[in-house]
């Protein structure tokens, strides 16, 4: 049935990761995927993690039973406290329901599934640029997308306030709760509260992706300021946390996707059609991260040492930015790189065109995005001289 059927391009970003691993030379350096790495190019398993997955080695009283439709209820509980606070009215009012995801990815795609079963309108805004998954999920659930400014040289706020402003009441926005993938680049406190009165005026509803909460401050609950933010407004939401970057699951596909709703039981209403969404698509969610990330954030002293190592682990990009732009201005290389520290979280999107990205990666085997986002978390000591020789040659020639 399928001898007719042409290839697809591959996927940019694990393409990219693809190239990478193939690579024989010596000097190889991977700033394309959104992983962590350590100061020496590795990837890592936080010490946290490593402590209770031997403690759960340990336990004869686990099984390899199905989880519910809905996934692992404690670990949802917990994932929620997480996010909007155990003080949260929405919450303490019991108008919050929540689902366990596969991954960051699934969270968002079960929203879109979600919009397109269940909302009278089937529109959703996405920022101008945005993570190229975003356009493919909403497309494959047949939703409406739009776009909103977003980024040109810099946070383009003017834009993105005419954008809201024009845009259809009743309808969906997608935005990064915090460490905007790929630019970097979010709105201040004060720019979200206008951003917020427009959303509430229009009856817009904001789909959050939760991806790099912990990896713009090194604090969970501070990067969580936006989404507190609405939800205390009493602006209805839906928030995709993912646990892939800041508990280091990324294989393990844990995230945790949560309806923020007007009543209890509307809550009701929206977990039973979650469940509904997720039974004919892949039944139940595996058990392993939940299980991982539920006993972290129910016990305060593990909370302790996951919040440090996370901290750890956003200080050194941080040091890796000011490495970078330091090195860069050393060398006296073309262009301004004050962005390279500006933007926060894993990337920064440079300012760089199509042709030196393609040098960079074909010349000097430095493999990032095709869109110019550097996941700063693949530079080192290591590797930063060869990094900061190589763009500059590529921006000499
Ligand atoms: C990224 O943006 O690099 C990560 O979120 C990995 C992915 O799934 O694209």
């Amino acid at each position: 049935p399928f001898a007719k059927i042409q290839p697809l391009p591959p996927d940019k970003i694990f393409h990219m990761k693809a190239l990478y691993e193939a690579c024989e030379d010596k000097n190889k350096a991977d700033l394309s995927i959104g992983e962590y790495k350590d100061g020496e190019g590795k990837s890592m398993v936080l010490k946290v993690v490593r402590e209770v997955e031997i403690d759960i080695s340990e336990r004869d009283d686990l099984t390899k039973d199905y989880l519910p439709i809905a996934g692992d209820r404690k670990f949802c509980h917990y994932a929620e406290k997480l996010v909007f606070g155990s003080k949260c009215k929405a919450l303490n009012e019991n108008r919050i329901c929540s689902v366990q995801s596969i991954g960051g990815t699934g969270g968002v795609r079960l929203a879109a599934e979600l919009i397109k079963k269940c909302a009278p309108k089937k529109i959703i805004y996405i920022p101008d640029p945005t993570w190229i998954n975003h356009k493919s999920i909403f497309t494959r659930c047949s939703l409406e997308i739009r776009e909103y400014g977003y980024f040109k040289n810099g946070f383009d706020f003017l834009h993105l306030i005419k954008d809201l402003k024009a845009a259809e009441e009743g309808s969906f926005i997608l935005l990064h709760a915090c460490a905007h993938n790929p630019t970097g680049t979010d709105p201040m406190p004060d720019e979200w509260k206008q951003i917020f009165d427009i959303l509430k005026e229009k009856n817009i509803t904001p789909v959050f992706d939760s991806a790099y909460l912990g990896f713009a401050t090194g604090n969970y609950q501070k990067d969580a300021l936006a989404i507190r933010e609405a939800v205390s407004r009493g602006i209805p939401c839906l928030v995709a946390q993912s646990f892939s970057k800041n508990l280091g699951l990324y294989s393990d596909r844990v995230g945790c996707l949560s309806v923020v709703c007007d009543s209890e039981k509307e809550a009701e209403n929206v977990f039973s059609q979650l469940k509904a969404i997720i039974r004919p698509m892949y039944s139940n969610p595996p058990t392993h991260g939940s299980l991982i990330a539920g006993t972290i954030f129910s016990n305060t002293f593990l909370i302790r040492k996951w919040k440090s190592e996370m901290k750890e682990m956003s200080k050194r990009i941080k040091d890796m930015r000011q490495l970078l732009y330091r090195e860069l201005h050393r060398k006296k290389t073309k262009r301004s790189w004050d962005q390279v520290i500006q933007q926060i979280g894993m990337f920064s999107y440079l300012d760089l065109e199509k042709e030196h990205i393609e040098k960079l990666r074909n010349e000097y085997h430095i493999f990032m995005s095709p869109s110019g986002r550097a996941s700063i978390s693949g530079v080192n000591y290591g590797n930063i001289n060869y990094i900061v020789k190589s763009i500059h040659q590529v921006l000499e020639n």
